[in-house]
């Protein structure tokens, strides 16, 4: 913080001020920007600079201030800190998503992830329900879309097995909007039939709800990715990480791996989206060969690394 301080007495805000409408100086900019990494991860690039200032800029007219300096220390200090900076990181990330956004990972996780595990169960060699996690789950379409699949499989079998899905995220108003539950036609329109006939149910204000055989099974938390070292999962036989790593530097993304690692169960499956990290490769992990997809799994019988 101290650096932040001496660049600001340094550079000062001046030209900001009276520059309002085009953004922030240099200077300001990669404050604000380091800021960003530091607590979130995400890396703001050059091509996201204007973004970046004017959800900044943005957020100061709403609340009456209008020295950018003022509103930096405002986030590091003071009884509001936490609360402005939640509302802030909201505007500042990205929370695009959609159900059944990457199709061809639905179709490992069917056709493959939940076969290993079923004939684990059928041949006796685990006891243990199906843990999911939604990483960076934003509104909650891709937990639902993971939590779908598993429950009409689960129902097709003849002794229905056990499943849960975790969806986590850094930002509050999206995880209000994932435990809601409830989406618009357009996005529901999303679901391919079979899930949307079953699970989603229309109510009278033309909005759809996920029903409860799948809300029950899916639980939403509020989690820093920075923070992963300290997270308390485990043996989860899935973790489906899409579009979150590409905003994290390269370091960044394979910490963040490493860690994840250690939260599958020895057979569990990590699938990324494609491009989330290049030629990553880890001693615990084997490469899964799926049409356009990314994906790992932990290998058998493995310890810790
Ligand atoms: C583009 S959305 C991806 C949503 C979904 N995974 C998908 O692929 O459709 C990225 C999400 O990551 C979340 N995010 C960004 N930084 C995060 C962090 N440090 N910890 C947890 N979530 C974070 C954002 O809030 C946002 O909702």
């Amino acid at each position: 913080m101290d650096s932040l301080k001496r660049t600001h007495s340094v550079n000062g805000f001046a030209n900001v001020k009276s520059d309002a409408q085009q953004g922030l100086d240099d200077s300001s900019y990669q404050q604000w920007a380091s800021l960003l990494e530091q607590r979130t991860g995400v890396l703001v690039t050059e091509p996201r600079r204007q973004f970046l200032e004017s959800k900044i800029r943005q957020r100061m007219r709403e609340i009456g201030l209008s020295d950018p300096l003022e509103y930096l220390e405002s986030l590091q200090e003071g009884p509001l800190a936490a609360v402005e900076w939640a509302v802030l990181v909201d505007r500042l990330t990205v929370h695009e998503t959609h159900f059944y956004r990457h199709l061809p990972s639905y179709e490992l996780v069917r056709d493959r992830i939940v076969p290993d595990y079923l004939n684990g169960l059928r041949q006796g060699h685990h006891e243990h329900a199906f843990h999911a996690w939604s990483v960076g789950c934003s509104t909650g379409e891709e937990a639902y879309s993971l939590a779908m699949m598993l429950g009409q499989i689960s129902q097709s079998q003849v002794r229905p097995f056990h499943f849960g899905v975790t969806g986590t995220d850094v930002s509050q108003p999206s995880l209000k909007t994932a435990r809601a539950g409830v989406y618009g036609l357009e996005r529901i329109l999303e679901v391919p039939e079979q899930y949307r006939s079953r699970f989603c149910q229309e109510r009278d204000d033309g909005q759809f709800e996920i029903t409860a055989q799948i809300t029950g099974r899916t639980g939403f938390a509020a989690v820093n990715l920075m923070d992963i070292r300290s997270f308390p999962i485990q043996q989860l036989e899935l973790i489906f990480c899409h579009n979150i790593l590409i905003y994290f530097s390269m370091l960044k993304r394979q910490e963040i791996l490493h860690h994840m690692v250690r939260f599958l169960r020895p057979g569990g499956y990590l699938v990324l989206a494609p491009g989330e990290i290049p030629h990553w490769t880890h001693p615990l992990m084997t490469l899964v060969k799926h049409h356009r997809t990314l994906a790992f799994q932990r290998l058998a019988g493995e310890t810790d690394a």
